[in-house]
């Protein structure tokens, strides 16, 4: 009988943990026992996994001891406090937080981009990168292998999802009460988000950057192994609920055509093309990202101003392959490990 694992699920009723458990069971992986947990608050309650009821542990009173894979998804500072402990323990952690992305010696893993990293971890973690950093780097992937990357512009244009289930409510709440004329109250945003758009994710920092957009500098660094890459992102929150779009500017080391860099992303791992210059000839959140797997990329075409400049539309699921798909991927890595 192939080898079974006790996988634990931290973060279980939340908007990824939910959604690493509908893939940990739609992609069969060998879970021999299933642990879901969450906080106080979520413990007793009962999660969906597959088509049978698992009852939530309270992570605080938890013993990680016996547990194989462990993919957190509650936050960076419960993964600062728990991740080392459950690995202590022996599990490998997966972890989506950015608790650990920029520690030298903890694996930053794009399952299609840089597998092999993921068998060094000297912690015992292997973090999941950014849900933005990721579908671009499995778009750009091949083209920097291709042809190498000098620059990235970025403008992305990324869901409420990637804020957690507070969000989606958020967005749902303000777009009912503003069709009944109703006033609104922004709660998880600084500003309203319904019929909106924000120019802002996560904190500023002294540079004027955000947060957001300075983790694609940093984790595209990490990813490709390339501390010379040139990133300039400008990070932008709009009323979708599932799904992030990224403006994509490159500036290649040599030329590569529109022509040449369709062909090549037509046979990349993880990658879907749409590419046709007619009205819904391109991805979108709404009608193909919810809900599916592949980055999608489209409108790759030659910057009129630049000798070797190309633009794409990415577009991906950033729950999916954002986040908990490619965690499930890291664990299926570590589970064919010899
Ligand atoms: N959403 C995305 O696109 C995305 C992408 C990449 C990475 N991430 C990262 O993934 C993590 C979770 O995001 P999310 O969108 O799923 O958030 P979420 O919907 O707000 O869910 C948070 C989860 O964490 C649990 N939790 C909170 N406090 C806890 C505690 N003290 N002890 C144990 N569990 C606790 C919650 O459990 P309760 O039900 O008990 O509150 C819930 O299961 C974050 O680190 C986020 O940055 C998210």
């Amino acid at each position: 009988m192939s080898k079974q694992f006790k996988v634990a699920v931290v973060g279980a009723t939340g908007a990824v943990g939910e959604v690493m458990l509908s893939i940990l069971a739609e992609r069969k992986f060998p879970v021999g026992e299933l642990v879901a947990l969450a906080s106080e608050r979520s413990a007793g309650g009962k999660v969906k996994f597959g088509n049978r009821e698992v009852v939530v542990q309270d992570l605080a009173t938890f013993d990680p001891t016996g547990i194989d894979i462990a993919l957190f998804s509650a936050g960076g500072s419960i993964s600062k406090e728990y991740a080392p402990k459950f690995a202590a323990a022996g599990a490998v952690v997966i972890d989506n937080s950015s608790a650990f992305r920029y520690d030298d010696d903890i694996p930053l893993v794009v399952s299609e981009v840089n597998p092999e990293a993921a068998r060094h971890r000297p912690r015992g973690i292997i973090a999941n990168p950014n849900c933005s950093t990721m579908q671009l780097m499995v778009a750009l992937a091949p083209i920097y292998r291709k042809a190498g990357i000098e620059r990235i512009n970025i403008a992305t244009y990324q869901s409420v999802s990637g804020t957690g289930r507070k969000a989606l409510e958020e967005l749902g709440r303000q777009t009912a009460a503003l069709l009944n004329f109703q006033a609104v109250e922004p709660a998880v945003y600084p500003v309203q988000i319904a019929f909106n758009v924000i120019p802002h994710g996560g904190d500023f920092t002294d540079n004027g950057y955000t947060t957001e957009e300075m983790k694609l500098v940093w984790e595209t660094r990490k990813i490709l192994g390339d501390e010379a890459i040139r990133v300039n992102a400008t990070v932008v929150r709009v009323p979708v609920f599932y799904g992030h779009s990224e403006a994509v500017n490159i500036e290649t080391r040599d030329k590569l055509s529109a022509v040449d860099a369709r062909a090549l992303l037509e046979t990349a791992p993880g990658v879907e093309v749409v590419d046709d210059p007619v009205g819904g000839g391109y991805p979108t959140p709404v009608t193909h990202a919810s809900g599916s797997d592949p980055v999608y990329v489209g409108r790759i075409r030659d910057d009129l101003s630049h000798p070797h400049g190309l633009n794409l539309w990415v577009v991906s699921d950033n729950i999916r392959k954002g986040a908990a798909l490619n965690a499930v991927q890291i664990a299926e890595l570590v589970a064919g490990e010899d």
